[in-house]
């Protein structure tokens, strides 16, 4: 599986937070937000690095940096908004593109309903943010919109994942490498993710 679980105990400890009934919106926005720039961390092992020459105080040595202008950021709406700020507090000059699918709760297929996105390049580094891979039909979704606008390089960042839905992926879009803070056990009838949290975008935006 192109899965890489990031395992650290800040992240345990805070998605168990997250993931209790009776945590409320503040803290669970708070919480992803938190969560997402620790995965972030791990994520943006990816970013090209220039080799510089700077002066300390003291001598002239190499120095690096990096672009973050190349980086996109795209939140699948409207869950995904959850995650943008933890990644643009890593990445302040990063692009951001929108992705708007829901999933039709008959068929669980992934309908597009909006897409603005800035241009993409061959150097373009894109960040797909979905908090919960379920079936993991509207990360595959996102992910062919940016291939058919020239997106080459992606990186699927989530926050709790499902086997069905890291599978999907896999099968989908095999180069696409999936960062995650927890592969759950499975999917219930209804698509839900189990043990999960239930759905991140109600808890976020306190719509139920
Ligand atoms: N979307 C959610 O928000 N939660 C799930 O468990 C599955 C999909």
């Amino acid at each position: 599986m192109n899965i890489k679980i990031v395992d650290h105990p800040l992240i345990k400890h805070k998605l168990t937070i997250m993931r209790r009934v009776d945590t409320g919106p503040k803290e669970f926005r708070e919480l992803l937000k938190e969560i997402t720039l620790l995965i972030g961390y791990e994520a943006t092992r990816h970013i090209k690095l220039f080799e510089t020459e700077i002066e300390t105080p003291l001598e002239k040595t190499k120095g690096y940096f990096f672009n973050d202008k190349d980086v996109v950021i795209v939140p699948i709406l409207r869950a995904g908004l959850g995650m943008s700020d933890g990644i643009l507090q890593l990445l302040p000059n990063a692009s951001v593109g929108h992705i708007g699918i829901y999933r039709d709760p008959e068929s669980l297929q992934p309908v597009e309903y909006y897409a603005k996105l800035p241009k993409l390049n061959d150097s373009s580094l894109i960040f797909v943010l979905d908090p919960m891979l379920a079936t993991g039909v509207s990360s595959a979704k996102a992910i062919e919109i940016l291939k058919e606008n020239n997106g080459k390089n992606i990186i699927l960042v989530t926050l709790i994942s499902s086997p069905e839905g890291v599978e999907f992926i896999n099968k989908q879009h095999p180069e696409v490498i999936i960062y995650t803070a927890s592969l759950d056990r499975k999917l219930n009838k209804k698509g839900y993710i189990l043990p999960g949290l239930g759905d991140a975008g109600d808890r976020l935006f306190r719509t139920k």
